[in-house]
C-alpha cells in the first residue's frame, strides 16, 4: 500500500512532533486541531526545531523549508478524507477519541488506515466502534518526538497484515525502530515506565526523598537521561495519571493504584510543563 499523504489529529506536543516527522521524511501532512492558536503555535514550533536541524547541520535549509511545504493546517476534521494514513494525537480520553473517529469515518476514503498514538488505551475497543477495525492499529511515539527513535506499533485484534506492514513501512521511512507490541493495557514502554514514575511520586509522598534527590538519584544512580519527577512534569502528570488508571483497571493489580500526591497534583491543575507547575515550577 503506498502512503504518500497523513492525516495528523491535534497539534499538541505529540501531534506536532509527528508532523515535523512525517514532514521532514516527505509525507504530505495535513494537520488539525479544534483551536487555531494551537494550530499557529504547532507550526511556529516546527520551524524553529527545524531550525534548529539546519543549524546543527543535521539537515539543509532546503529540506528544511521543503518539510514547511509539505505541511497543511485546518480546523475541519473532515479535510482529512483525502489522507491514506490517519494518526489521532488528541488528548488521552476515550470519548475524545471516540467523537473524533465518529466525526472523520463518514469522509475516509475506504483503503485509508485510521491509527492513535494512545498511549495505553485499548486498540482493540477504540478498533470495534469503527468501519474498519482491520485497517485500525497502535501508531505509538515517544516524546520529544523529533529525537526519540521507537515508535511502538500495536495491532487490535482483528487487525490485518497490511495494515501493520503499511505502518511499519512509514516507521521504516522515518529512520526510526518499530517494535510490535500486544494490545495490553499501556503496552510495552508505559508499561514500565509510568510505573516506575509513580513509584518515584510514593518516594516523595512517603518522605523518602524530596524532588532534588529522587531525580539526582535516578539520573546519577541509573543513568536516566531525566529524574522521573522531571520526566512526569515532561509527560504530563495528566497522562501518568490516566496510564496508571488504565494499568490499574485494565490488570486489576494493586501494584498499580495511583500515588495519591499524583492525583492531587492532577486535582490541583499542576500537569507539570505545560501548565508550567508540576513537581518543578517553570514560572
Ligand atoms: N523537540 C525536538 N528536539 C528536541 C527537543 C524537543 N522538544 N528537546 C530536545 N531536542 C533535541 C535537541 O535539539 C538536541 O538535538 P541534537 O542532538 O541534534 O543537537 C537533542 O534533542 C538533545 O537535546 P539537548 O542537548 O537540549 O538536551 P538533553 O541532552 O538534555 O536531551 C532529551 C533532552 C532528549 C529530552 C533527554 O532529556 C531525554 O531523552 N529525556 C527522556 C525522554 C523520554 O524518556 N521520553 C519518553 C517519554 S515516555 C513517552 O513519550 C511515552 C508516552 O506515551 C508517555
Amino acid at each position: 500500500m503506498d502512503i504518500q499523504k497523513i492525516g495528523v489529529v491535534g497539534a499538541g506536543q505529540m501531534g506536532n512532533g509527528i508532523a515535523h516527522v512525517m514532514a521532514l521524511a516527505g509525507y504530505n501532512v495535513v494537520m488539525t486541531d479544534i483551536s487555531q492558536d494551537a494550530l499557529d503555535a504547532a507550526v511556529a514550533l516546527i520551524g524553529r526545531n527545524l531550525d534548529r536541524q539546519v543549524s546543527r547541520d543535521k539537515i539543509s535549509q532546503d529540506a528544511k523549508d521543503e518539510a514547511m511545504a509539505r505541511i497543511s493546517t485546518t480546523l475541519t476534521l473532515t479535510d482529512l478524507g483525502q489522507t491514506d494514513l490517519v494518526i489521532e494525537a488528541a488528548t488521552e480520553r476515550e470519548t475524545v477519541k471516540q467523537a473524533i473517529f465518529d466525526e472523520l469515518l463518514p469522509h475516509l476514503q475506504p483503503h485509508t488506515i485510521l491509527t492513535s498514538n494512545t498511549s495505553s488505551i485499548s486498540i482493540t475497543r477504540l478498533a470495534s466502534r469503527t468501519d474498519r477495525p482491520e485497517r485500525f492499529m497502535g501508531f505509538h511515539f515517544m516524546n520529544p518526538v523529533p529525537v526519540m527513535q521507537l515508535v511502538e506499533l500495536i495491532r487490535g485484534i482483528a487487525t490485518n497484515e497490511e495494515t501493520y506492514k503499511a505502518c511499519h513501512a512509514v516507521v521504516d521511512r522515518l529512520g526510526k525502530t518499530a517494535a510490535s507490541a500486544e494490545d495490553f493495557p499501556a503496552f510495552i514502554v508505559n508499561r514500565i515506565l509510568v510505573p516506575m514514575i509513580n513509584e518515584a511520586v510514593y518516594t516523595l509522598y512517603e518522605g523518602v526523598g524530596n524532588v532534588k534527590s529522587i531525580d539526582e538519584s535516578m539520573k546519577l544512580g541509573a543513568n536516566h537521561p531525566m529524574g522521573p519527577l522531571e520526566l512526569a512534569d515532561f509527560i504530563g502528570l495528566d497522562t501518568c495519571l490516566a496510564i496508571m488508571h488504565v494499568l490499574h483497571d485494565g490488570l486489576a493489580d494493586t501494584k498499580y493504584r495511583p500515588c495519591p500526591l499524583l492525583t492531587k497534583y492532577v486535582e490541583a491543575g499542576w500537569l507539570g510543563r505545560k501548565t508550567k507547575r508540576g513537581f518543578y515550577d517553570y514560572r
